[in-house]
């Protein structure tokens, strides 16, 4: 089996994410190129070893550029806060190095122009981590769109809550911050936006409010220090084709989890989904008989790519991390030059001119065209 040399430059939530999703694909898929853990960087030469050492990469570096100037690393996953993005994808695709980067794509949109450009010049994959398209229940519900089971597709609904910054007293961090971006429209909105890009199509018009729950949130000194990100946002949309929809997001929501919900009404029929039951989704068909009509409850199983990878038994449930391990078969696949299932830079862009059409429709009170 032919190997690839993987980097990882940062070691977070996400970072632990790809770290696992590297180590499985193989024993999952079998068909892939086989990753090889070769550099791993942190903020400091320390945490960098400590996580190589747990994460099984080969080298550590406090410095992410000895990483990218590194021959032997040819993919680099980037899980570091949002603000690093832009130039740390820029500086690995100049290298010539294939890249795997966290969502939202870059704070700015400029950023997400370059990074495009740069992505489109270097020839090589730019995925982003848009890792709920991956799971077999949204592959399933895209192929009953399309077969058309639903009818024609004319009203969505999106919502994505969740509550960690729903207590008062939670501290300011770096999603406090303006430098991560708005808030929960691209912390939160772009998710939703890549589920519209592989089920629906392209976002035409919005018009959105953003707002702040808490305007100041205590940091580590005791004190008290204004928010500068939105933690919530309502949306109206026009999507391609004519469809109407909403996008709820909220990231002070009490109770909620990881809701990622989904709502599509069709001439024939409504699908219902929500990320919290990642292993089901509801389907109501107009044409069934009166006497039963109603919302049929499918389990995943191994009916539905690539559930039967994982495990061979219907209705035992995939998990988050083994949407990501989907993600890295789908960037090895891409690589390799096979059609894969991954939204890249270019098609990251239109999800990031849609998010920030919506902040500029909240700062303007108007809608914004596209
Ligand atoms: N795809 C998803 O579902 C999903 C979920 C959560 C977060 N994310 C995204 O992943 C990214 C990281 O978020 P997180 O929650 O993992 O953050 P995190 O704070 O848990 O981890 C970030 C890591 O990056 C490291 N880091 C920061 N600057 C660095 C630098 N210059 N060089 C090397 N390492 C550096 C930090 O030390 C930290 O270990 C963000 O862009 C976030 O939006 C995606």
């Amino acid at each position: 089996m032919n190997t690839i040399g993987v980097g990882l430059i940062g070691t977070g939530y996400m970072g632990k994410c790809h770290a696992l999703a590297w180590n499985a694909v193989t024993p999952v898929f079998g068909d892939a190129l086989r990753p090889r853990l070769v550099h791993l960087a942190e903020v400091s030469p320390e945490l960098a070893a400590q996580k190589a050492d747990e994460f099984g990469f080969a080298k550590a570096t406090g410095d992410w550029r000895v990483l990218i100037a590194d021959p032997d690393v040819a993919v680099v996953s980037i899980t570091t806060p949002n603000q690093f993005h832009a130039e740390m994808a820029i500086a690995a695709l100049e290298a010539g190095k294939h890249v795997w980067c966290e969502k939202p794509m870059a704070v700015s949109l400029a950023d997400a122009e370059r990074m495009a450009a740069a992505a489109q010049r270097s020839g090589t994959v730019a995925a982003l981590g848009y890792n709920y398209i991956q799971n077999p229940a949204i592959r399933q519900i895209g192929a009953l769109i399309a077969e058309g089971a639903i009818g024609v597709v004319n009203h969505v609904r999106l919502e994505m809550d969740e509550d960690f910054m729903a207590d008062p007293a939670a501290q300011f961090y770096w999603k406090s911050q303006a430098s991560s971006g708005y808030g929960a429209l691209d912390d939160f909105g772009v998710h939703p936006l890549s589920l519209l890009t592989v089920l629906l199509g392209r976002v035409e018009r919005v018009c959105a409010t953003m707002a702040k729950p808490y305007p100041t949130r205590p940091t580590p000194g005791g004190g008290q220090r204004p928010v500068e990100t939105w933690d919530i946002a309502n949306v109206m949309l026009e999507i391609e084709g004519g469809i109407s929809g909403i996008l709820a997001l909220n990231r002070a929501a009490w109770g909620r989890k990881g809701r990622l919900a989904l709502q599509l009404f069709g001439s024939g029929g409504t699908i219902v989904y929500d990320q919290e039951r990642m292993n089901e989704f509801s389907i109501y068909r107009a044409d069934e008989s009166t006497g039963t009509q109603g919302f049929t409850n499918v389990l995943m199983g191994p009916a539905h790519e690539p559930y039967q990878h994982f495990v061979p038994a219907p209705g035992h449930g995939l998990g988050f991390n083994d949407l990501k391990v989907i993600e890295a078969h789908e960037v090895l696949a891409a690589i390799a030059g096979r059609p894969a299932r991954i939204i890249d830079f270019v098609g990251g862009l239109q999800i990031e001119q849609a998010v920030h059409a919506m902040a500029h429709s909240h700062h303007s009170g108007e809608w914004v065209t596209l």
